[in-house]
């Protein structure tokens, strides 16, 4: 897999990012650019108070990129805090994604002249390959002094500024960014705007699902849920046979972890009121429940019935007898997600390549399974029945 990197404050991201993102995919064959929101710029002489904006611009740009399978977005910079690096952020991906080559990292005309002061420049030409896109200079060829590769994009006269300046003017701004974005702004009032509902149920569904899993879930939980749905959405598409809605292998995923923060006693009352019993693993370990918990918030809490969301969330912790696609998507997505430290790099690769839904189910099965022996911790007999009886079916 050829990665590219494009790093940015993304407030708000604008057509302009993604026209960007695509001119790299087409004109220098990468396979996927990573969109990386900065949590605090090292350029910007604003950037004191722009980690505020983190969450909001993460979900613009998580947002933006929800129809075109070759973009990811990635949270490393938000969660790692304080300054966002480069160097420590292609170091990151490259450890967790293991691209077959030197990652590219794009980086604007009007910053290239610069990137030899940038912290640790010698490090990042090691690591990755700068590819430089024009923002200003649209038929000036740069002379620069250090190996890079140049893209001849169209300058697009936007910038995130502009945008937000015509917001807090009432000028026109809606079409300069992707149209998901826009709900996002509208739907939250950003940049001085007066917050509007959203018209669909299922994404006002989704936006209430994601607004208490912001309020209830500490933020690395909360990012963990975020990456959770943005991989089972894109794992809902890639798999066309199950014919899933993406939007609803995104709400199992946002949900999946609701139940996370209770207490014990809480997390066994609600579980209880699911009808099934609750194993002596449960019972000895009652936050193993909070997958079934969680399911119990989204039905009784957030009126949802569809059986196969309710499922993803209930057996993502332990598995179960007869998962549908749905439960192994989010099974799956919860333990390989982008910020998932100790995935195998070869189990990563085959969960964003690999063609077989229950093959990759079985590696991530096994690999949690493996985890929890390193840990001396109990294994679920149904686990392990399951992963013995899956792998039977897979061959
Ligand atoms: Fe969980
Ligand atoms: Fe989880």
């Amino acid at each position: 897999m050829k990665l590219a990197v494009l790093g940015g404050s993304f407030n708000p991201l604008h057509l302009g990012h993604l026209f960007l993102a695509d001119a790299v995919l087409s004109e220098l064959h990468y396979d996927r650019v990573i969109l990386v929101p900065a949590y605090r710029s090292p350029f910007k002489l604003a950037a004191a108070g722009m980690e505020n904006s983190a969450r909001d611009r993460l979900e613009m740009t998580a947002a933006s990129i929800a129809d075109d399978p070759r973009l990811t977005v990635d949270d490393c910079e938000i969660r790692r805090e304080g300054v966002s690096y480069a160097v420590d952020t292609i170091a990151d991906i490259i450890r967790r994604y293991a691209p077959d080559e030197k990652p590219g990292l794009i980086i604007g005309d009007d910053l290239a002249a610069d990137f030899p002061q940038w912290n640790k420049s010698d490090e990042i030409l090691a690591m990755a390959d700068i590819i430089i896109a024009r923002r200003l200079h649209s038929d000036t060829v740069l002379n620069i002094p250090y190996p890079c590769t140049h893209i001849t994009n169209d300058v697009m006269e936007i910038s995130s500024g502009m945008v937000r300046e015509k917001i807090a003017a009432g000028a026109a701004w809606r079409y300069l960014v992707p149209a998901a974005v826009r709900a996002v702004i509208e739907s939250r009032g950003l940049y001085g705007l007066n917050p509007r509902p959203t018209e669909s149920p299922a994404q006002s569904l989704i936006l209430r699902v994601e607004a208490a899993a912001r309020e209830n879930l500490s933020l690395e939980r909360f990012l963990h849920s975020r990456n959770t749905a943005l991989m089972a959405r894109d794992l809902c598409r890639r798999f066309p046979a199950y014919k899933l809605d993406p939007e609803l292998g995104y709400l199992a995923g946002m949900a999946h972890d609701l139940g996370k923060q209770l207490s014990e006693k809480e997390l066994i009352k609600l579980a209880k009121s699911d009808g099934r019993r609750i194993l002596p693993l449960e019972k000895e370990k009652p936050s193993l429940l909070h997958g079934r918990a969680s399911a119990v918030l989204l039905k009784e809490r957030f009126n949802v019935h569809n059986e196969a969301v309710l499922e993803a969330a209930a057996l993502h912790t332990l598995g179960g007898k007869n998962m549908g696609p749905l439960a192994k998507i989010v099974y799956i997505a919860d333990k390989m997600e982008v910020s998932r430290e100790k995935v195998d790099p070869a189990v990563r690769k085959l969960v964003y390549t690999g063609n077989d839904l229950d093959k990759i189910f079985v590696m991530a099965l096994e690999q949690t399974i493996s985890w929890l022996r390193a840990k001396k911790l109990k294994l679920s007999q149904d686990s392990i029945n399951l992963l013995e009886k899956m792998r039977r079916s897979s061959g």
